[in-house]
């Protein structure tokens, strides 16, 4: 499937967006290994968080949905999974490997964990190594890529662990083992990342301290099933912010987006930028911040990303790529080589993009220079990552000429109906399939 955009046009009304990708996974995830019957409303029923879903009824776990975004997850304990008759395939979602990875090394049994092409390129030495302290056995393929291995039947040991990178899908991989260790297992890291499981966890009635910066959780617990309202997706919700921010004319409100303090870097970026951004209706729903964001157009300007943003904004870069290619002036960012191990290396797939539409751009080890300027049109390789598909598709908004996206099928891991909701909106796009 491709993306066909007409240039220029502006964004106006209200939207809400698809749930929040990480509080879906997380949610089956807990869900299935919790006491009793767990009721999600609001859960994303993009493919990433489908394959969680297929991945633990193959364990056993009799899930019910997702139906118009409710589902019911019928808790089998901690104890209670079976081993999957079959390899868990895993599609895109590296969030559903690296947690997985986690949980299931202290099972009784045996299993496998693979994915497609583009997972099975990305690293899980940086899961393996954490699990292996904790005396599990898990073992990669060629230097640590999937398919994963994973024996059972291992006595797992808490540990403290000081992460190596902001990851946290490594933090909550650690944590999660960590439910099977004995006695207490710990981890810091470099700087703060999304803290779902944490909350979440609490949320389940299990007790995850953080101290000085040291999260940790004693083994050996129990989790009480609970509801779960999951806030619309602020990754989903970015590309709107950028869209209305470049488009003269654009004024959007999105309602009942996920504002944790530690996804919000977007927000704060952009305000950086110049952009007009109103924070509303702030509430606290099943223990996530959430609010209604309206977006009017502003000028923008090009700015140095403070290091500090970089992991509070990581899955948003390539929208606000867009946004400092539409912006007055330079934009820098550095200290980013996490994207380059994304669903895509997102600088290079950016760049190149970039560079077609006549933006001029410097490729750097950990991140990228953007000089503002004007966007022309064209041909756009996504390398199968959704991000890049959706970030491109809103260039449009501000290009001299029509731009074409090929291979948008991801786009439905992250944000089924993309093109459908943005068109409602205004923006001048059409699908193909050949
Ligand atoms: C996620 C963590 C981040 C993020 C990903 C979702 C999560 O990955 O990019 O989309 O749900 O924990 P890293 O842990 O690799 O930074």
């Amino acid at each position: 499937m491709e993306f066909r955009l007409l240039p220029g046009g502006s964004l106006t009304g209200e939207l809400r967006v698809p749930g929040d990708k990480s509080i879906s996974h997380r949610s089956i995830m807990l869900g299935a290994l919790a006491e009793g019957t767990t009721h999600i409303r609001g859960f994303l029923e993009g493919e990433d968080a489908l394959a969680t879903v297929a991945a633990f009824a193959a364990m056993g776990v009799d899930i019910e949905g997702p139906r118009d975004g409710e589902v019911r997850v019928h808790g089998v304990g901690l104890h209670g999974l079976q081993a999957p008759p079959q390899p868990l395939d895993l599609g895109n979602s590296g969030t559903s490997m690296r947690l997985l990875a986690g949980l299931l090394a202290g099972q009784a049994f045996d299993c496998e964990l693979t994915g497609d092409a583009s997972l099975r390129g990305r690293p899980m030495g940086r899961v393996i190594d954490p699990l292996a302290l904790m005396g599990a056995a898990v073992s990669g393929a060629d230097g640590g890529r999937p398919p994963l291995k994973i024996r059972g039947g291992r006595q797992l040991q808490g540990i403290h662990y000081d992460l190596p990178m902001a990851s946290a899908q490594v933090k909550s991989c650690v944590l999660l083992a960590g439910l099977y260790g004995s006695g207490r297992t710990s981890v810091t890291e470099p700087a703060p990342t999304r803290d779902h499981t944490e909350r979440m966890l609490r949320g389940f009635g299990y007790t995850v301290t953080n101290e000085n910066d040291v999260i940790s959780l004693e083994g050996g617990g129990r989790l009480r099933a609970a509801d779960i309202e999951v806030p619309g997706d602020i990754s989903s919700a970015a590309f709107f912010l950028v869209a209305a921010s470049i488009a003269p004319g654009s004024e959007l409100t999105l309602t009942h987006v996920g504002i944790n303090p530690t996804r919000i870097g977007v927000i704060n970026i952009l305000s950086l930028m110049g952009a007009d951004l109103t924070l509303k209706n702030e509430r606290v729903v099943g223990g996530e911040p959430v609010a209604d964001i309206r977006v009017r157009h502003a000028p923008l300007k090009g700015i140095q990303i403070p290091d500090d943003q970089v992991p509070l904004a990581i899955d948003e870069f390539p929208a606000l790529f867009i946004a400092a290619a539409c912006a007055e002036g330079r934009t820098v960012l550095r200290g980013a080589e996490e994207l380059r191990v994304k669903e895509s290396d997102r600088i290079a797939s950016m760049a190149e993009g970039l560079t077609t539409l006549g933006v001029v751009n410097e490729v750097l080890d950990d991140g990228i220079v953007i000089e503002g300027g004007t966007l022309g049109g064209g041909t756009i390789r996504t390398f199968h990552d959704h991000r890049i598909a959706m970030a491109f598709a809103i260039a449009a908004l501000r290009a001299e000429e029509e731009i074409r996206v090929l291979d948008c099928d991801h786009v439905a891991t992250s944000f089924p109906g993309f093109d459908a909701m943005s068109r409602g909106l205004g923006l001048q796009i059409s699908a193909r399939t050949d």
